[in-house]
């Protein structure tokens, strides 16, 4: 009888929040298969760079996740963790075409090989705006890798050494992404197949 009634409750409890994230999230890119990926675009990087420093800037805040994977499946010691913060997006799924530095870099980089760490290339706004602010500081070789590449929304052209993933134009998230500060803890990458209002909380996680 207690057994009943706990399996019951608990049913009552679980099964609405199942419901909701299936309908809401479907995975377009495993995180197997992005661990995969991601082992491989570093063992090019690695052959590719001669022995020495490189700096990497991580793009704040979607990159974060990709930049930590990345860092370790490098095998070399001398690997420069750099951040910067470029806002392109607010709380929409479409960009505004401005782009600004929110947060700027930590290390000079004049001289050294540069690495762009970056979750997504999309309009190509972001990218062609900071490349051209880097190049400015005058390094010794600047490149991009990015996680993911949405070719068919390219508005500005971007030079694009390492790429992940080529994705179809559809809004994802996880694996560092998010849609209005939300799901950027999903292991997967997904797409968001109808939006929740973010303000009525969170969708559970998968
Ligand atoms: P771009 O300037 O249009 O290339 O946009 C680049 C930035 O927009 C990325 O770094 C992301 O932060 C954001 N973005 C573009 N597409 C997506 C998406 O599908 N999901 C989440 N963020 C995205
Ligand atoms: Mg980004």
């Amino acid at each position: 009888m207690f057994e009943s009634v706990f399996i019951c409750v608990h049913l009552w409890q679980t099964l609405p929040w199942l419901n909701m994230s299936a309908s809401h999230l479907r995975v377009l890119i495993s995180s197997a298969e992005i661990q995969a990926r991601v082992q491989t675009l570093a063992a090019q990087i690695e052959s590719d760079y001669p022995d020495g420093p490189i700096y990497l800037i991580s793009i704040l805040k979607g990159s974060f996740i990709f930049m930590a994977d990345l860092v370790r499946a490098l095998k070399r010691h001398t690997i420069r963790v750099e951040f910067m913060g470029i806002s392109s997006y607010g709380s929409e799924k479409t960009t505004s075409g401005q782009v600004k530095v929110t947060r700027d870099l930590d290390a000079a980089i004049e001289g050294h090989h540069v690495l762009i760490v970056e979750d997504i290339i999309d309009s190509g706004v972001t990218l062609s705006y900071l490349t051209r602010v880097l190049h400015q500081r005058r390094p010794k070789s600047l490149a991009i890798a990015t996680l993911l590449d949405k070719p068919d929304r390219r508005i500005q052209q971007v030079e694009v050494k390492y790429i992940g993933f080529q994705i179809p134009d559809e809004f994802v998230v996880g694996y560092g992404l998010d849609f209005a500060e939300d799901y950027r803890n999903l292991p997967d990458i997904c797409v968001i197949e109808d939006t929740p209002t973010p303000s009525l909380g969170h969708t559970p996680h998968q």
